[in-house]
């Protein structure tokens, strides 16, 4: 069995074929095909919903032709197109999600919708399937992107339990605030990975927050907040403009290019501040994995590219194995909607023609 998988959320205009392994569970990436948007929104600092959505109308026809050709398969040959339906913007969505209705409506292949954050866990329990260390369940997911920071327990029946989100930014959306303030460009999470371990995660402190409530949701505001008033105490404007001028001659500078305009004590301050969001998604995914008694970690979402992140997660201090996607499915991609889609095409849980888009989709 193949799905064709279809996504376009945010700023990434993806689709892929994914075959089913001999249990009927998503196996192997036969395409993925990823068209990205982040040098148009990079000028903006972020990314234009309105611009996304026309970038989405243009990439869609051939993005998916490509997945499909590079798979080598035909559309009579899909048991299913899985598509997207929320969390995202709205006006993005409803790209590739109508494409994907009159692909199902003209070729009577059957319409599954998938909840994006659900992709994001699928393409963990797909990759350790085929690596032969399968996700044991139950198994707390920690989603970590751009728009979204959550922890769910996941159990074996394909159920969700919502244990703790954040209560303002994303992590991935600190990164990038911090990342913009500091003259880093769009997207900062990539840049501060690169230049946090030129810098002393111990220099600078950043308290961390006790939740009232529920102890396992997270707050990023306050590592954010910290790293503006750091900033303010400081006369950063030329360094800072320093950065911009380097992003403007040069769109994707290299390492020796961002160490020569960017001083010891603002590395500190980037590694510091990377160190205490890692603390914060770990220590608090630490407490729920052990509340659920799960028998693995999965970490997942844009922010799972983070190499502090992983190699901290994997230095061997937590009880159980410890899941990330490969780089290629930690960010937005449509192997992991496909994937996603393999448990419900075994369950005969498909999608009629008139499912809508939703920005704020609940998982559980
Ligand atoms: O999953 P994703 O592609 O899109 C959303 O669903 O949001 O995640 C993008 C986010 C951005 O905020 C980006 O800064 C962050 O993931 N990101 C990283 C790294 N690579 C991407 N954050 C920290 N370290 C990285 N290496
Ligand atoms: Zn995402």
């Amino acid at each position: 069995m193949r799905i064709l998988g279809i996504e376009s959320s945010c700023d990434e205009t993806a689709a892929a074929v994914v075959a089913s392994d001999s249990d009927g569970a998503g196996g192997a990436v036969l395409s993925s095909v990823v068209a990205s948007q982040i040098a148009m929104h990079g000028k903006y600092g972020g990314v234009v919903p309105e611009l996304a959505s026309r970038e989405h109308l243009r990439a869609i026809v051939p993005v998916v032709r490509q997945a499909l050709a590079d798979a080598g398969t035909s559309l009579n040959d899909l048991s299913a197109i899985a598509v997207t339906v929320g969390p995202g913007l709205v006006g993005a969505l409803l790209v590739g999600l109508t494409y994907a209705k009159s692909l199902s409506f003209a070729t009577g292949v059957p319409l599954i919708g998938v909840n994006h954050i659900e992709g994001h866990i699928h393409a963990v329990i797909l990759e350790a399937r085929r690596d032969g260390r399968p996700v044991e369940f139950p198994a707390l997911a920690l989603v970590a992107s751009g728009g979204h920071t959550h922890l769910f327990e996941v159990r074996e029946d394909g159920t969700y339990r919502l244990l703790g989100r954040t209560r303002d930014d994303a992590a991935g959306e600190a990164f990038d605030k911090v990342g913009k303030l500091l003259g880093l460009g769009y997207p900062g999470g990539p840049v501060i990975d690169r230049l946090a371990p030129h810098g002393n995660p111990r220099a600078v402190h950043f308290t961390f927050a006790k939740m009232k409530g529920n102890a396992l949701d997270f707050s990023f505001s306050g590592h954010k907040t910290a790293v503006l008033r750091w900033v303010e105490a400081r006369h950063m404007e030329d360094e800072i403009a320093g950065r911009r001028a380097l992003l403007r001659e040069t769109p994707k500078p290299s390492i020796e290019q961002w160490l020569a305009v960017t001083p010891k004590e603002t590395l500190d301050l980037l590694a510091s501040f990377q160190h205490s969001v890692i603390h914060e998604l770990l220590t608090r995914a630490a407490s729920a994995a052990e509340l659920i008694g799960a028998r693995s970690l999965i970490i997942s979402g844009g922010v799972a590219c983070n190499a502090g992140l992983r190699t901290t997660a994997c230095a061997g201090n937590l009880p159980f194995p410890v899941h990330f996607p490969s780089f290629g499915l930690s960010t937005d991609n449509a192997a992991m909607i496909a994937a996603a889609a393999f448990p419900k095409l075994s369950r005969g849980e498909f999608s009629s023609l008139d499912i809508n888009a939703h920005a704020n989709l609940p998982l559980a």
